[in-house]
């Protein structure tokens, strides 16, 4: 579910990268931050940035819960369905593995097990609060790259509070606050993650969006990395040299993504109603079916391998660095202070080691419509950045929209994108498909849309013909006007002047005889029947 958006994303370059041109053979993979590839030179050193790729975090994490012993089921108990109150024939025991709910249930594989979670003792010291703190320690540094998504299995809690630490657990602050009632709660305005901005990304907000009970069917809480991201990377997070030209340059912004661990502080489970059943607190606990935390090590982007080793994380430095984070130069390496290297790729970024060959740049390529390309990690991949000549894509190899390709052009001609030009009043929109053909409204054809189909006439795009001088006839003296409307005169109105304006008026003499107008003529039901309306002759 969380993998979602970065599925969609990467769906997207694959269907680009499949449906132009293939690319020379030296785009793949860089997991490293030195790679060889092959150009029209020959062997080159390529350098992207340098740190670990992307992955689940949740399989290198030790979890600690506060109070120790509220797990249930020791000594065992009954608990209730959430949603009623009578069912209450489910059991949680510790010393029976089918009945337990221990704590590693929060990060065992979906699909294996799917629906094993963990749950608390019920609330049955009622009004005394109900409170678990779920502690998750990396020992190490490592940066989020996605969103924490929880899952509840028994209603989302009424209060919560998200923490982080970066200080292996010295110290915490706040990283979200989830409430039915933010300002009863925490005494805070509720917002939502969209109604920041980048000036605001790093605020500290309540949401109220993931905290109704047991009434809804979502089970999940997001605390939202990717709608960060976003602020800086656009929408599709499509311009990630944004982002990290940001997190190069803004160390509030990166360690607003770093932590060293997370504590999930539920304060009030899902009640679901104003109060509390009291006679029935066998309803109330906890139970988290899954925590899904991606990132990866924290490296200063020194080191493109992460090991895991005696039960703890370690960045394989590079760059002659050393240190966990690899924050520190090697000793005997320290003719240049330290400093942590770049997101963005060479001749922007840099590893901060030494001067790559220019030959690196060749991998750039973008068919001459740009001379500047961007890392993103996301992809894995370098992509190019403000295409011209009206291209886009990760090498500038596709038209934009409202372009097709010129078929006796080459990828790097600069007229290989031609206009559409669909004309505005007959298309459904200015995008064409790949031989310039426009998508027309009803009645409308031709390659732009500017010509109409038989029995249409152009007046501000095609419409149905209302008169002509066959079938549908203008009555008492009217003229056909470019088959879209009758000129009627002065004393006659209607679609084919066959009323009295009088009559339309209400103001006709009793004598004038209500039915001048000829009614129910066949041109005036068929006329009904192009309508799709009812004529007021008819009733
Ligand atoms: C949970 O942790 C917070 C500090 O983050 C602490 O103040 C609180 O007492 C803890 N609660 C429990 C139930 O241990
Ligand atoms: C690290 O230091 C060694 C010895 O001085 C040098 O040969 C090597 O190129 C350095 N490595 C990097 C990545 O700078
Ligand atoms: C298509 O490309 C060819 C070759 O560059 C060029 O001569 C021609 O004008 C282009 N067609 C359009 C409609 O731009
Ligand atoms: C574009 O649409 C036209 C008309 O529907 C069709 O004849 C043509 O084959 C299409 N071209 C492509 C490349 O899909």
């Amino acid at each position: 579910m969380y993998l979602s958006r970065f599925l969609s994303i990467h769906a997207l370059w694959v269907t680009v990268s499949s449906v132009m041109q293939p690319y020379p053979l030296v785009w793949g993979h860089y997991d490293v931050c030195k790679t060889q590839i092959y150009t029209e030179e020959g062997k080159v050193w390529d350098y992207m940035a340098c740190q670990p790729e992307s992955t689940d975090m949740t399989k290198y994490l030790k979890v600690k819960l506060d109070p120790p012993d509220i797990t249930c089921g020791d000594p065992p108990e009954s608990f209730c369905a959430m949603g009623n109150p009578y069912m209450c024939n489910n059991e949680c025991d510790a010393s029976t593995p089918e009945l337990a709910h221990p704590p590693e249930l929060m990060f065992d594989f979906e699909g294996r097990h799917p629906s094993t979670f963990w749950q608390s003792a019920t609330w049955k010291e009622y009004p005394k609060p109900l409170q678990v703190n779920i502690t998750l320690s990396w020992s190490k540094t490592i940066e989020l790259t996605d969103n924490i998504v929880i899952t509840f299995e028994s209603g989302r809690p009424d209060q919560m509070i998200l923490e982080k630490s970066l200080d292996y657990g010295r110290t915490w602050q706040p990283y979200q606050y989830y409430a039915t009632d933010c300002l009863h709660a925490f005494h805070m305005d509720p917002k939502s993650v969209k109604d920041l901005s980048q000036h605001t990304v790093l605020e500290i907000i309540c949401t109220e969006e993931y905290s109704t009970g047991y009434s809804t069917n979502s089970k999940i809480i997001h605390f939202e990395i990717k709608d960060r991201f976003a602020f800086f990377a656009g929408p599709r997070l499509r311009n990630m040299a944004s982002l990290y030209g940001q997190l190069d340059t803004t160390k509030k912004l990166r360690d607003f993504f770093t932590v060293t661990d997370l504590r999930i502080r539920l304060l009030r489970p899902a009640v679901g109603e104003i109060f509390v059943d009291e006679l029935h607190l066998a309803r109330y606990f906890y139970a988290i079916s899954d925590i899904k935390v991606r990132g990866r090590c924290k490296c200063n982007l020194h080191a493109t391998m992460c090991v895991y080793d005696n039960s703890k994380l370690t960045c394989e430095c590079e760059h002659n660095t050393t240190g966990p984070d690899c924050g520190k130069c090697k000793k005997n390496y320290q003719g240049r202070p330290w400093s942590p290297g770049s997101y963005l790729p060479i001749p922007k970024g840099t590893a901060n080691t030494f001067v790559p060959a220019l030959d690196s740049l060749s991998n750039c390529e973008c068919f001459g419509h740009s001379n500047r390309c961007s890392y993103i990690d996301l992809l894995n991949t370098v992509i190019c950045v403000s295409c011209k000549h009206n291209t886009r894509g990760q090498h500038c190899e596709l038209c934009r929209l409202g372009y097709f390709r010129n078929a006796s052009a080459q990828l790097d001609d600069e007229n290989v994108c031609i206009e559409c030009y669909c004309n505005p009043l007959g298309s459904i929109h200015d995008r064409c498909n790949g031989s310039g053909f426009c998508e027309c409204k009803t009645g409308t054809t031709g390659p732009k849309c500017d010509e109409c189909l038989p029995g249409n006439s152009w007046y501000y795009g095609c419409q149905p013909n209302v008169c002509d001088n066959e079938l549908l006839h203008c009555q008492n003296g009217g003229t056909c006007h470019n088959n879209v409307r009758c000129v009627c005169p002065d004393a006659y109105t209607g679609i084919l002047c066959e009323k009295l304006r009088c009559e339309e008026a209400g103001s006709c003499g009793s004598d004038s005889g209500q039915g001048a107008p000829p009614r129910g003529s066949p041109a005036l039901l068929l006329l009904t029947v192009l309508l799709g309306t009812a004529s007021p002759l008819v009733f």
